[in-house]
């Protein structure tokens, strides 16, 4: 009796175990790139973490600001790994969650469920990176934050002993101009003041982000105004000036 139960399960657990590998090895359907807009799920949620192959995960190719419907080629590398099968998930979000512009696959790429992100294909999980395009909206959303979970696979047909790394690059400001918000900063190179002047509106909300992408100064001003940046530390910063929905920007460094 003991045999033949043995015997019948295994009969079961291969088809199941057959249809899971089919269906998984080549990316996940759904969004685990552990951004916000994915409800911060990653990997984890099913590959059980604990394990440490030693890899470290990079994007590369964000730029520090955007232009509208510009494409973007960017690059997930995975090094220093001591395993040799990887994956990844990757998506593009507003300060909402919200998803942003559009992906373009690349060698050992696919588009993730409902396009709004990549994931890796069945054969592109023998890659430890992946180069694909990402390109901007054609109006300004405001900052744009890429989310992605990369994981490190024994190979072992388990969802055991895999390692998940997450991560997310800075906030990327917009370049999209608009007249309504037209404006002239200045001087560019600045020890304590920097003066605006709107030309086309009376009021606006002013935000200063350094390259880090972090809110270092926010103010309303009325057409002319002065900033004082004198407690800022020195290097590049961007200015965002908005009137109603229109965004401009313009880059100060502080010295
Ligand atoms: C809904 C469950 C689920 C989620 C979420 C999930 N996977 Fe998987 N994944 C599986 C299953 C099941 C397998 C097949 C078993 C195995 O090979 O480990 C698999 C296999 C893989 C493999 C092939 C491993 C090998 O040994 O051939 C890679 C690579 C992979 N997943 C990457 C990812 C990445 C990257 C994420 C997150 C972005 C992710 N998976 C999220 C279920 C999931």
């Amino acid at each position: 009796m003991k045999n033949n139960y043995s015997f019948y399960s295994i009969l079961t657990a291969i088809p199941v175990a057959l249809l899971v590998l089919v269906g998984f090895t080549g990316g996940q359907t759904g969004n685990f790139s552990g951004s916000p807009g994915d409800n911060n799920q990653n990997c984890t949620a099913c590959h059980a973490p604990g394990a440490n192959h030693g890899g470290s995960a990079a994007l590369s190719g964000v730029p520090a600001t955007y232009n509208a419907n510009q494409a973007y080629n960017l690059n997930l590398a995975i090094t220093g790994s001591s395993v040799s099968k990887f994956g990844f998930n990757i998506t593009a979000e507003d300060d909402s969650g919200n998803k942003i512009g559009t992906w373009t696959t690349g060698t050992g790429s696919q588009l993730r469920s409902g396009g709004s992100g990549l994931t890796h294909t069945a054969a592109g999980s023998s890659q430890n990176n992946w180069s694909f395009n990402w390109t901007a909206p054609a109006s300004d959303v405001g900052a744009v934050t890429f989310y992605y979970a990369a994981l490190q696979a024994n190979g072992a047909s388990g969802n055991s002993g895999d390692q998940v790394i997450t991560g997310s690059s800075n906030a990327v400001l917009t370049t999209i101009d608009s007249k309504l918000s037209d404006f002239t900063l200045y001087p560019t190179q600045v020890m304590d003041k920097v003066s605006i002047a709107l030309e086309n509106a009376s009021a606006a909300q002013i935000q200063v982000y350094n390259m880090q992408g972090n809110l270092v100064l926010e103010s309303k001003i009325q057409d002319q105004n002065e900033l004082d940046v004198t407690h800022l530390s020195s290097g590049i910063y961007i200015t965002r000036v908005m009137v109603e929905d229109a965004v401009s920007v313009a880059k100060f460094v502080k010295y």
